[in-house]
């Protein structure tokens, strides 16, 4: 695949091979992160923890996940570009959903967007699709709702909120979704939905039977010591590696060894 489409993300899963996303939120990030081959980059409202340090995904704007796109768009030359729909753009009715969807697209240059929930935006979704942008679902352990949810353990664990994601995903198939973000949800139901959709369907904490798998780029990195959920596996130790190098530098401007003879004119 020269270039990520929303179609090549359904053939993908038609030909069984996985799908590979990480959220970015500027440009020198996502440069990095579609060189080394992603096939979806996500701008997510994740952007309101890592860049913003709010205690949750709630407070960040429209705006703000603009500039975030627009930043990352510029770096991403192959991936698919997914871009959150923050709280409160959608849920209060359709037409303000589509008029949100519609300042992503035009003012940042992204593929598509993603938006929590199921049957309860179901108007939504229907209203942007037929705008002709894609939409990607995100069921299970939904950020922005977590103040009902009260905890972030599993959801779905039980028979009645599992038939209900069930029933949503195949709503959201049914409705023209691309794709479905699956969280925080047992491993056995999330397959059991890869397998009973065709739309490809990318997991976070939701096991290795679904389609694809996507973490934030912070956490996977390790630039995030606190937060050590068990689905996270992490490639790198950068809160380590970047506080030594800081610690380095700010060791030589003290003592005078940088900058050295060569490093100055
Ligand atoms: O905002 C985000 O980073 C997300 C992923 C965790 C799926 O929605
Ligand atoms: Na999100």
């Amino acid at each position: 695949y020269k270039k990520i489409t929303t179609k090549s993300l359904i053939d993908m899963k038609a030909q069984g091979e996985k799908i590979s996303m990480l959220t970015a939120y500027d440009f020198t990030m996502a440069k990095i992160v579609d060189s080394a081959g992603i096939d979806v980059i996500l701008v997510g409202d994740s952007a309101s923890n890592v860049m913003a340090g709010h205690e949750t995904t709630l407070p960040i704007t429209l705006d703000q996940m603009i500039y975030h796109a627009s930043s990352v768009v510029r770096g991403a030359d192959r991936a698919l570009v997914v871009v959150d729909l923050p709280f409160g753009s959608y849920q209060s009715d359709p037409r303000e959903a589509l008029r949100s969807a519609i300042r992503i697209m035009k003012e940042s240059g992204g593929h598509a967007v993603k938006l929590e929930g199921g049957k309860e935006i179901k108007d939504s979704i229907k209203k942007i699709l037929n705008a002709g942008i894609p939409v990607m679902g995100h069921l299970g352990l939904t950020p922005q709702s977590i103040y009902k949810f009260g905890t972030y353990t599993v959801r779905a664990k039980e028979e009645q909120e599992a038939l209900k994601l069930i029933e949503d995903a195949k709503l959201l198939e049914k409705l023209g979704c691309f794709s479905l973000v699956l969280e925080k949800i047992p491993a056995k139901l999330a397959q059991q939905i890869a397998e009973s959709i065709s739309i490809p369907v990318i997991g976070i904490g939701a096991g290795s039977g679904v389609d694809g798998q996507v973490l934030v780029i912070h956490d996977m990195l390790g630039m995030n010591n606190e937060f050590s959920p068990r689905f996270l596996r992490r490639y790198m130790n950068l809160y380590e590696g970047m506080t030594s190098a800081i610690s380095q530098y700010v060791e030589d401007v003290k003592s005078k060894d940088f900058p050295n003879e060569k490093e100055q004119y």
